[in-house]
């Protein structure tokens, strides 16, 4: 197995969840800022003020559900509560150490996130920080000092709170114009620095979790689908700024995608996998493939659902669909109508259980086949190029007595999606741009805001309380990765 000489190999990261420093040099709150650790089998909170009569209060917040806020509360920080984002892994006192070891894995690319508030602490400010950008401005020079793409994403799960307290989150079509100024902004100042843009992770989190994904409260279907067409009108507006602005800037989408499988031959068992698939395909098939698909505006009719748009918003998706398709991609999901054999999932649309495959503890079916299967359906649908800037395996690794992580289990997992990766390119000749492992450094969980929910080659010594010393220590599937980056994946 050999792959392209261009390839990207890299590892994937997210602002809340590596960063930290939360009120650091500026920065204003996010959404992941009033979200307090969970576990398994324990969801996360929103924690929320009332500020007339000064109650608090929380909510439960798990991926892959809803949260309804209140009426006449706002989300906020709370004394006595722990957020795990608030010093996360602590990138922004690291970046130089961290990005040293990814230069020492011989990384191609780096995928990271902007945090939005460091920049605009409000959201709707008239000026940037400065003092944000220019912490950006270092992490960049550090990447290309070692021969490091940087692939930014402009938005992943950190809607700028003030957004959310006064406009509502992406419900408000106020928030495409911030998100433009936002935009431009950085694509501007890091020009000749970032090449690589995607603009909102894992789109159709829209779908199962609003709040995350837009800042929106109330995540009733009316809002969801007016927040996303909110993204998609402003995600257009960006592509269009970036090839204003050079023709060397690509702008792709970033969406969730699990391959799925019907639990039997019931033939409403394979419906279900068709519907279950078209509500996370419609979000490529309007960002990547430029309109609303048939199936979406039916359904919006049936559920009386009415978009607040405009007939250009239609004419932006259409001349400016996103340049490449990436996305997250961790295992495989089985469904079933049969009511006798639903039973409890892990993360996201987990599903059932799979007899083929195996679980972690969290309940993720990790599948040999799921790149492969990911590459072709997204490929046949919209022939642009494709990136794998998601894909890992959380497991609660143990640091031994001599300092040493031996993860044979993650390094395993890596081998069989890099056998599929590979059919995907030289056996159906798929374009794939690159591949950036998830949480390629210990970060926290989005799902559960755990610590111990490891995914990393680097081990950072913290845990689900906010202790530990914060070093970095090299697990066995580091030296690994390194050889293959260096083998081009020839050994494996
Ligand atoms: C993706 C998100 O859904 O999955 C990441 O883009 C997230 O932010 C990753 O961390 C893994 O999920 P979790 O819940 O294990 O952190």
């Amino acid at each position: 197995m050999v792959f392209p000489k261009t390839f990207l190999w890299g590892g994937a990261t997210a602002a809340n969840q590596f960063e930290g420093g939360y009120l650091d040099g500026g920065k204003g709150l996010s959404t992941a800022d009033v979200m307090t650790s969970g576990s398994h089998t324990e969801p996360r909170r929103i924690t929320w003020l009332n500020p007339e009569t000064k109650e608090t209060g929380s909510g439960t917040m798990q991926f892959g559900s809803n949260t309804t806020i209140p009426e006449g509360t706002i989300p906020a920080v709370l004394e006595g509560e722990y957020y795990p984002s608030h010093q996360a892994t602590d990138f922004y006192h690291h970046y130089e150490e961290d990005i040293a070891l990814m230069g020492e894995m011989g990384f191609k690319t780096f995928r990271m996130s902007l945090n939005w508030a460091r920049i605009f602490p409000n959201g709707d400010d008239a000026e940037p920080n400065e003092e944000g950008l220019a912490f950006y401005d270092k992490v960049f020079d550090e990447c290309l000092k070692y021969g490091i793409e940087p692939l930014v994403t402009l938005s992943h799960y950190e809607t700028p709170l003030n957004l959310v307290i006064k406009y509502g989150g992406w419900t408000n079509r106020k928030c495409i114009d911030f998100f433009e100024t936002y935009a431009k902004t950085v694509i501007k100042r890091y020009e000749g620095k970032v090449k690589y843009w995607l603009t909102f992770n894992e789109i159709n989190c829209m779908e199962f979790g609003p709040f995350m994904a837009g800042g929106i409260s109330n995540g009733t279907p009316q809002n969801k689908a007016q927040g996303a067409h909110n993204q998609f009108v402003a995600s257009a507006k960006v592509v269009k700024y970036a090839h204003e602005l050079s023709q060397d800037i690509q702008v792709g989408q970033m969406l969730a995608y699990q391959p799925m499988y019907a639990y039997s031959c019931d033939p409403k068992d394979q419906l279900f996998v068709m519907e279950s698939m078209q509500a996370m395909l419609f979000y490529s098939d309007v960002q990547t493939g430029g309109k609303y698909p048939e199936y979406r505006i039916k359904k919006y009719e049936r559920e009386g659902i009415v978009l607040e748009d405009c007939p250009e918003d239609y004419d932006l998706l259409k001349n400016y669909s996103a340049d490449f398709l990436s996305f997250s991609c961790y295992g495989s999901s089985t469904l079933t109508t049969h009511e006798d054999v639903l039973e409890a999932s892990g993360n996201l649309l987990m599903g059932i259980k799979n007899p083929y495959l195996k679980t972690n503890a969290w309940g993720w079916a990790t599948d040999p086949a799921c790149l492969r299967l990911a590459m072709n359906t997204l490929y046949d649908r919209y022939h642009k190029p494709l990136w794998v800037v998601e894909n890992g395996i959380g497991w609660a690794d143990e640091l031994t007595k001599e300092g040493k992580v031996h993860d044979d289990y993650r390094i395993e997992y890596l081998r069989q999606n890099f056998k599929s990766m590979d059919e995907g390119i030289n056996q159906d000749g798929i374009e794939l741009l690159g591949y950036t492992m998830w949480g390629c450094i210990d970060l926290i969980s989005a799902g559960t805001g755990e610590m111990k929910k490891r995914y990393g080659f680097v081990y950072v010594d913290r845990d689900d309380e906010g202790n530990g010393s914060l070093n970095r220590i090299r697990k066995d599937s580091f030296h690994w990765y390194k050889k293959v980056i260096e083998t081009a994946g020839e050994e494996l």
